[in-house]
Parts: C-alpha cells; sequence; structure tokens
C-alpha cells in the first residue's frame, strides 16, 4: 500500500496535532471506527462522519446475510463512502460478488485502498458516480438476484438535537426517495438510518404481504443507528 498516492483531499492522520478540531473525537475512536486503522487506513475529513463503526457494519453484514433469501447471492452497496460497510460485506465470504458505488471520486478512493487493507478487495466491483442512476443503467439485470444497502447521508433539520428525525425532510434523499428508487431495482433492502429515526414513517411503506423488521444497533451502552429490512429477510 506504501507505493499508492492519495489524492490531496485524503488523510492518514498519526498524531492528533495534525487532525482539525471537528475531527479529533472520532480520532479518538479510530480502532473503533476501523481496527486496522494503523495499517494505513484513508479518509477524506468529510468522511469520518459517515463511517459505519467497523463492530456496527460487522453485525449488519451478518444480519443480511444469514437472513437473506437464498436466491439473492448479489450485495450491491448504493452508498459506498469509505468502504465501512463494503469491506464488512466482503468479509462474510457469503456474495457472490459486492458491487459498490460511490459518487465522490476521492472518497471511492479511500474504500478501494481500505478494502486492500482488509484483504477483500477482490470480492468488489467499484462504480464512481450517482447510484440512482448506475442501477438503472449499469446493474439492472442484476436486480433479480440482489439486495441492496443503502447508509445515506443523514443532512437535514435536526439529525443530533431531534427527538424523533423526521426522513421525510432528511437531506439529501428522503426515505420516500431511497424507497421509490430503490424498491424500482430490488424489493430487497436494508436501509441505515439515524436511531431516532420516526418509525411510523418506515412502517408506512411496509408492503401488506410482506412484514418488515428494525434492528437498532448498539454499541458501548448506545443506540448508534437502526436498520430497517424491507423484503423477505429472516433476521433474528
Ligand atoms: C454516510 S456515507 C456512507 C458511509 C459508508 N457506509 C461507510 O461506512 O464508509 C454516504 C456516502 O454517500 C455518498 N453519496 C451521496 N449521494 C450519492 C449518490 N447519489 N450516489 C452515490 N453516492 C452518493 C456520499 O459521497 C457519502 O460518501
Amino acid at each position: 500500500m506504501a507505493d499508492e498516492e492519495a489524492p490531496p483531499e485524503v488523510h492518514h492522520y498519526n498524531s492528533l496535532q495534525e487532525v482539525p478540531w471537528d475531527i479529533q473525537n472520532y480520532w479518538a475512536q479510530r480502532y473503533r471506527i476501523f481496527s486496522k486503522y494503523d495499517d494505513g487506513v484513508w479518509l477524506t475529513d468529510d468522511a469520518w462522519f459517515g463511517v459505519t463503526p467497523e463492530p456496527v457494519a460487522d453485525q449488519i453484514a451478518k444480519h443480511i446475510a444469514d437472513g437473506a433469501p437464498a436466491e439473492r447471492s448479489i450485495l450491491v452497496d448504493a452508498f459506498a463512502g469509505a468502504g465501512g460497510n463494503t469491506i464488512a460485506f466482503a468479509k462474510t465470504g457469503k456474495w457472490k460478488r459486492i458491487y459498490a458505488i460511490e459518487k465522490d471520486p476521492a472518497v471511492l478512493q479511500c474504500a478501494k485502498h481500505n478494502a486492500k487493507i482488509y484483504g477483500v478487495e477482490n470480492k468488489i466491483s467499484w462504480f464512481e458516480g450517482n447510484c440512482f442512476e448506475i442501477l438503472k443503467n449499469q446493474l439492472s439485470a442484476l436486480a433479480p438476484y440482489s439486495i441492496i444497502f443503502a447508509s445515506p447521508p443523514w443532512g437535514g433539520p435536526g439529525y443530533r438535537s431531534d427527538t424523533v428525525f423526521n426522513l421525510s425532510t432528511m437531506e439529501p434523499y428522503s426515505l420516500a426517495t431511497l424507497y421509490r428508487e430503490y424498491s424500482a431495482f430490488s424489493k430487497h433492502m436494508v436501509l441505515y438510518l439515524p436511531r431516532t429515526s420516526n418509525v411510523k414513517q418506515l412502517a408506512k411503506l411496509v408492503p401488506d404481504e410482506q412484514p418488515a423488521t428494525v434492528m437498532h444497533y448498539c454499541m458501548e451502552g448506545a443506540s448508534k443507528a437502526l436498520c430497517i429490512f424491507y423484503g423477505n429477510f429472516n433476521v433474528s
């Protein structure tokens, strides 16, 4: 990995002095985010805020691998970020192929680099661009065999402050947008959302014939996030 050149917005911080102030709390938890951080993990400064911590990513990956319908052998990670979830999916060894999409080229380079550190890069096909377009234009033939996982940005009013997070004002993509776009591709979808997400809004999208499951993922005494499993998953 030493011979790879990082783009200018990508860093591997080795000491607290180098770390911008708003990332210092995240950097303090770097081994919980990536246990192999010291092997040279790359992140952009923005990517720190969105990475799924490794123990949570591993648990989600296990639930999806164990609970997915048998005919689904492909996993599409629609918002790959720096690779937190993508790497965890690859580590399960369950999937014939993982397709990972990320629109930010520097962040995508982080994900590719980090996947090499974890020794799973050969299991992943990478796409740079808008996931909604790529699903329609490049991956549609895989739809019958695929599960979609998405950890979208949690922008918009109140993700940290509101007691109940309104998924219809989530930015830049509301729950309704995500559900509409992804269900046109696969009815088997897992969305990773804020722990305070309005569960009534999630429930409204559940079809009559197929109950869904919501799971909270907790670490060190606190809920970190929840996942909703839409489609035929056997999650326990
Ligand atoms: C919360 S982060 C994902 C973090 C990732 N799960 C991880 O553990 O590293 C969301 C990512 O989605 C990307 N993104 C936003 N809109 C996108 C789109 N339309 N298509 C593909 N990627 C997008 C952002 O650049 C960002 O890196």
